[in-house]
């Protein structure tokens, strides 16, 4: 530190403690934040046409918000500037997990984002605590072969997948939970969801614009969107929420209804494919309905009869219900990946070794059998399970009509990553701020809610569930299918809407629904166009 930095902390340090008299411990006093080109990592597999520029800076905030004066962290911040000055203000974004840092979407989508923003605001990624690249990285493990050694890591099964598997997810994490617990024990309850919107709206004052936010958060990041709006409803300008939790289900500890349009996805894509047989060989004579009899049919011989492969260089590997099911459920997140789901679906109906083998080894390739039995992940588990509210437990009977609630509500999804709910309800680290309120409120601004035709994680019902409490509020439908606008296919109506929203606060009538503009079996999803047609149109 020089001696004008150490005269500037004091300084600093001063105002802190005077605008202390004039805040509560939730607002913390900040400084203007130092803005520096900075070109992302992630950027280097995106075409040099599709790049936006970018700076980054940081932010200093407490460690701990009960306690400010404890100690504090810096939250990293990139910035992709407004293309018209002076600009409109910042948008302030969060990209779910939770535990994603979002440089990959923010190099990815930048400017698809902007274009679709209206490219008159400042975007900005606060990087979330806890995340890879973020601050106080949670993590459990010494070393990457204690963390390859545990067992639940090394293979976690589907709730379906045998009438043993709960118990033995529910005992393994319980495990975790402790692992994470011993390693964790200083920062652990320091990285939850209510923190972070503390953090953003440190940024939001530190920006020092009009004091209000602008947000745009994508799937787990709508619920740090819902605490914010909740704790702060006076202090709301615009707040997309794209990609809906139930944050009820969150605080709960069991989201119940997340996997509820999953199963609605893949009959959308056993009509697709009928209809469509010149792309989707696997429709042969089938009608939609007998289709996704003969994936659920194949599934189930699996799940009796696994398939082992050996592949030259990694070894082998067993392709069984749990996996199977995985890869399924992922394809249905996005929206350009039918093409593939279609051949996957063929070679496994077919019982097509050749055409699995192809599957398995790009997964056997790539971490192999971790990769697709959903290893835990740690940054992940760490940040949702503080966000519980519901007290834990260490006795599964107390949990399991919740379990079999989620394994019920889609034959696809239900029972995939129920070790997410078996750590969470067993997790001994509550976020010290953890937001145990409703969300309920008049914000100052109405909400605009999105949601997919049939997203495989976050369903309508949540969307409108979420609403419902927020008054004035509205849920408009993207009509593609997907994870979120940002993985599903591009919609022109859908951007248009949104950037209305955020230019002027026009919010669209209540059950609109916009259409998407690709077909179903393209490859790619069609926003590269549409952000062509946005920018082409605003200059
Ligand atoms: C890019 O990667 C290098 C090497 O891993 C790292 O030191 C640097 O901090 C990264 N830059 C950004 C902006 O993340
Ligand atoms: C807390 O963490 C430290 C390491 O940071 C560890 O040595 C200690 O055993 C932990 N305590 C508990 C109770 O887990
Ligand atoms: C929202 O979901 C919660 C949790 O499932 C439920 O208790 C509540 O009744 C729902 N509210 C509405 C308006 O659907
Ligand atoms: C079938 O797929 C092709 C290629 O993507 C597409 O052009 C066509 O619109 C699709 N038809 C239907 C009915 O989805």
């Amino acid at each position: 530190m020089t001696a004008v930095q150490t005269l500037l902390a004091i300084l600093t340090a001063i105002i802190c403690v005077v605008l202390a008299l004039y805040n509560d411990a939730s607002s913390i006093p900040t400084t203007p934040i130092q803005w520096k080109p900075c070109s992302l990592n992630e950027s280097a597999t995106i075409p040099p046409e599709q790049q936006v520029s970018t700076q980054c800076g940081t932010i200093t905030a407490p460690l701990d918000y009960t306690d400010p004066s404890r100690s504090t962290v810096d939250l990293r911040l990139v910035k992709i500037p407004s293309l018209s000055k002076p600009s409109q203000g910042s948008i302030l974004f969060n990209f779910g997990g939770p535990g994603e840092p979002g440089y990959t979407y923010f190099a990815a989508y930048g400017q698809r984002l902007q274009a679709i923003a209206g490219q008159n605001h400042d975007l900005i990624l606060v990087v979330p605590r806890g995340t890879v690249d973020g601050s106080l990285l949670f993590e459990c493990y010494e070393s990457t072969v204690a963390r390859d050694s545990d067992a639940l890591v090394r293979r976690i099964l589907a709730g379906g997948a045998t009438d043993v598997a709960l118990g033995d997810i529910w005992a393994n994490a319980a495990g975790f939970a402790k692992t994470c617990e011993r390693h964790q024990n200083q920062t652990g309850r320091f990285i939850g969801s209510a923190t972070t919107a503390r953090d953003i709206m440190g940024v939001v004052d530190a920006l020092d614009e009009d004091g209000m936010l602008r947000f745009w958060g994508f799937s787990y990041g709508t619920f740090v969107g819902s605490i914010l709006a909740a704790t702060y409803p006076d202090r709301i300008h615009r707040m997309v929420l794209d990609g809906v939790i139930n944050g009820h289900e969150i605080q709960q500890g069991f989201d119940i209804e997340a996997p509820s349009d999953a199963d609605k996805a893949l009959s959308g894509f056993c009509s697709a494919c009928v209809e469509n047989k010149s792309e989707c060989s696997a429709a042969r004579d089938l009608t939609a309905d007998e289709l996704e009899s003969q994936i659920y049919a194949s599934i189930e011989e699996i799940r009796l009869d696994p398939m082992s492969f050996f592949i030259e260089g990694a070894g082998a590997f067993v392709l069984d219900y749990t996996n199977v099911k995985f890869f399924i459920y992922f394809y249905l997140y996005y929206s350009n990946t039918w093409p593939m789901l279609a051949s996957l679906i063929d070679a496994l109906v077919r019982k097509d070794r050749e055409g699995l083998n192809t599957y398995v080894q790009s997964f056997v390739g790539n971490g192999g059998q971790a990769a697709i039995s959903n290893a835990p992940i740690e940054h992940m588990i760490g940040i949702r399970c503080s966000d519980i509210v519901s007290p834990p437990t260490s006795d599964l009977a107390n949990v399991r009509k919740f379990f079999e609630a989620r394994m019920a509500s889609s034959r696809i999804g239900g029972d995939l990553t129920l070790f997410i709910n078996a750590n969470c309800a067993q997790w001994p680290m509550a976020d010290v701020v953890q937001y145990k309120g409703t969300f309920a409120a008049q914000t100052k601004n109405p909400i605009l809610f999105v949601g997919n035709r049939a997203d495989p994680i976050t369903p309508m019902v949540s969307a409108r569930n979420m609403s419902a409490s927020f008054e004035g509020s509205v849920v408009m439908q993207h009509d593609s299918y997907g994870h979120t606008t940002l993985l599903s296919g591009a919609s022109l109506c859908t951007a248009k809407t949104i950037q209305s929203y955020f230019l002027s606060g026009q919010l669209p009538e209540p059950g609109t629904v916009c259409p998407t503009d690709v077909s179903r079996f393209a490859s790619d999803n069609g926003w590269d166009k549409v952000t062509q047609a946005l920018t082409a149109s605003a200059s």
